[in-house]
């Protein structure tokens, strides 16, 4: 794509290219794999940016309530550090955003906004950032790369930051995996779930962890599903936030008696997520338990059937810059 300006700032205004990307919802930790293991979900967000005169941000979709339109807008923000990353003078932007990916339930909306403004911002002045470098910048952003990794890359990530670098190694788990999610009907911030978190953990719950992480990456590299059920297992944060989730710890002894290959709280919750094999057919049981269990300790949630997203967040060359983002998005969300 040509740079729509020259020199150390942007043209702006009517004609000015509007790019579009699509990034993908994430899990992260992955039972075991805390701070370190994300998968991304076919559960998308949609972003359109483009040069203007003055800032300008729309929201669509109910995802939306409450996400700022001035520039305090995580977008906007994250947009505007790739312009100074890059070396370019600070543009007004107009933004426009729909997602599918529901806020603060732990399935990485923040990552996804952060991830696709990067991936926008990036694109409009001519990919001028490696995404490697991007990578970086997210992983600083949320100071975990297990999210943004999943859904920068796409696939089931491994990833370090050690608070000056993050590396990762990505694969892509087979297409017999299914995910099925429970969402309870309430937010819980990161921010919350973190904070009840130990500063110190014992050596033989690190060890635990070590283990369980290395065999659940093990098992998805061979294939062997089947070790699923022992690997997906934690001991550094699902006990410390099981009592923000009542039910959780139900849910995480019991699923697998129900059809689960394995189950864990997705990222800081407090949503609830299960592998399943696509080809055993017990996902009507399993669902049911989930919600059973959930509304047992007088949690409402809802259900969502989702798949891997081998893909990563993605320049969209098919959208029409002459309709309004949701039109342009119709046909693909899931609302
Ligand atoms: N790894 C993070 C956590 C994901 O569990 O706190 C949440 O964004």
């Amino acid at each position: 794509m040509s740079l729509p300006g020259s020199g150390s700032g942007l043209a702006g205004g009517p004609g000015s290219p509007k790019v579009y990307v699509k990034v993908p919802a994430s899990t992260a930790n992955l039972g075991p794999g805390f701070d370190a293991l994300g998968m991304a979900l076919d559960l998308y967000a949609w972003i359109e940016m483009g040069i203007a005169s003055t800032t300008e941000i729309r929201l669509y979709g109910d995802q939306m309530n409450g996400v700022p339109t001035d520039k305090s807008n995580l977008v906007y923000k994250v947009a505007q550090q790739v312009f100074d990353k890059a070396g370019i003078a600070h543009p007004e932007l107009d933004i426009a955003m729909y997602s599918d990916i529901p806020l603060t339930r732990g399935l990485g909306s923040s990552a996804s906004a952060i991830v696709g403004a990067l991936v926008a911002a990036n694109a409009l002045i001519g990919n001028k950032l490696s995404p490697h470098e991007l990578f970086q910048m997210a992983s600083a952003l949320e100071k975990h790369p297990d999210n943004v990794g999943a859904s920068l890359f796409g696939g089931l990530t491994i990833a370090f930051w050690d608070g000056e670098r993050a590396e990762y190694l990505r694969i892509v788990p087979e297409d017999r995996l299914d995910v099925l999610v429970a969402i309870p009907r309430f937010q819980l911030s990161t921010e919350k779930a973190r904070h009840v978190l130990p500063e110190q953990v014992p050596m033989k719950d690190a060890v635990f962890n070590i283990g369980h992480a290395s065999l659940l990456v093990a098992a998805f590299c061979s294939g062997r599903y089947d070790m699923i059920r022992h690997a997906m297992k934690d001991a550094l944060h699902q006990p410390y936030r099981a009592p923000l989730i009542p039910g959780m710890s139900d849910i995480l002894e019991r699923a697998e008696e129900h059809g689960a290959l394995g189950v864990a709280l997705s990222g800081a919750g407090p949503t609830l997520l299960a592998l399943v094999d696509g080809k055993e057919g017990r996902g009507a049981e399993l669902e049911r338990f989930l919600l059973d269990t959930l509304r047992d300790r007088g949690i409402e949630a809802d259900t969502m059937w989702l798949k891997p997203c081998a893909e990563g967040a993605a320049v969209l060359s098919h959208f029409d810059p002459n309709v309004p983002l949701i039109d342009n998005v119709k046909g693909n969300v899931r609302t």
